[in-house]
């Protein structure tokens, strides 16, 4: 630590992505990006921007917030567009929290959200899943502080309904409700349609992972009007042109491709499917998915030694060592030909350990 540095800072722990190597060609099942490339028109789109970046992006990205609006049947100002759907929790955290008003999550979710509350010193409580993983509804609505769930979660995959969500968010209309559903594409159901009937809900999505633009970082809020004002004055306080002209030319260009989307996350679903049955033919507990990618756990091995297994295949997927995840792996769903290598070498390294 430099003499330089803020004391409030010195105890700050940052998120730690998923690894990128870049040594060899991986199978790259490790951070929930899709397998498939951009939609047609998105790389033309970006490029006729890149030859424009010697002006500012649009502040108010007004292109991709109409699409969005039309497309989720909200208007433009119940929209937000951030760089990557982290962006807009980093706004949330800031405008909602601090060391008076506390936050709440789940024990076992996005590792964000507890790296953002000690970076801003705002308490938090981590409200423990179920034995199962399924989230303690019961829980959520008894723990004080703005609630942040992700839904469907991460790791576990699994998703909450809907009604189970106007409960919790009917339950107290003076307390904020994040939901991030960042992976809701893959069959859960959003909370969008809850935004005119709830002044204390924030719906956060993501370009990232349906929308194949991981790398454009492009991520939305919607919510009441009143709160998404908010949480722009705090864009604007921070980073006005917060979204490149790039990323907002391809985040128009994919919404012009909603059929091309919505083939892909079914192909996505579908193959989720398909390698769900193996690993559990195989012996691996996996837990019901509505996301784009299966925690899943064998008795024959720790979730670290099935990583570093298939890492030496050259198949990457993620494990998270805390004592309540340790068993699992967090394997992201690829296209066929993946998970077909991915379920052949697991095959392979459980015939080497149960020899
Ligand atoms: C639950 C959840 N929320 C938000 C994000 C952030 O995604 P991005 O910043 O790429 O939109 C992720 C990324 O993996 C995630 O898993």
């Amino acid at each position: 630590m430099s003499r330089f540095l803020s004391p409030k800072h010195a105890h700050i722990s940052p998120y730690v992505p998923g690894e990128q190597p870049q040594d060899m060609q991986y199978i790259k099942l490790n951070t929930n990006e899709s397998p498939f490339g951009p939609a047609p028109g998105v790389a033309q789109a970006a490029a006729e921007q890149a030859g424009k970046c010697n002006l500012y992006s649009d502040p108010e990205c007004r292109a991709v917030r109409e699409r969005l609006a039309a497309r989720y049947g909200v208007a433009p100002e119940n929209v937000l567009l951030t760089n990557g759907s982290d962006e807009a929790l980093n706004f949330i955290m800031l405008a909602y929290g601090d060391e008076a008003h506390p936050v709440a999550f789940c024990d076992v979710t996005y590792g964000f959200y507890p790296v953002l509350c000690r970076l801003y010193h705002i308490p938090y409580t981590e409200i423990s899943l179920k034995a199962d993983f399924s989230v303690d509804v019961e829980a959520c609505k008894k723990t004080a502080g703005a609630l942040i769930l992700a839904n469907p979660n991460a790791p576990t995959s699994l998703a909450l309904r809907r009604d189970t969500l106007e409960d919790m968010i009917a339950a107290d209309p003076n307390r904020l409700v994040v939901v991030d559903e960042a992976y809701v594409d893959f069959g859960a159901e959003s909370c969008v349609p809850l935004i005119a009937k709830y002044d204390n809900l924030i719906v956060v999505q993501t370009f990232s992972k349906s929308r194949s633009l991981a790398g454009a970082r492009l991520g939305f809020a919607i919510g009441n009007a009143a709160l998404i004002a908010e949480l722009d004055a705090i864009r604007c306080s921070l980073n006005p042109y917060n979204v490149n002209r790039m990323s907002l030319a391809a985040g128009a260009a994919v919404l012009d491709e909603d059929e091309w989307y919505m083939e892909n996350c079914r192909v996505i679903m579908e193959n989720r499917q398909w390698t769900a049955e193996r690993l559990r033919a195989m012996g691996f507990s996996v837990l019901d998915s509505s996301a784009n990618f299966l925690f899943a756990a064998h008795p024959a091995l720790t979730g670290e030694a099935l990583y570093k297994k298939l890492k030496a295949r050259g198949i990457l997927v993620r494990y998270f060592s805390a004592p309540r995840t340790a068993a699992h792996v967090r394997i992201t769903v690829g296209t066929r030909q993946q998970m077909q290598a991915l379920v052949d070498h697991i095959g392979e390294i459980l015939k080497e350990v149960q020899a």
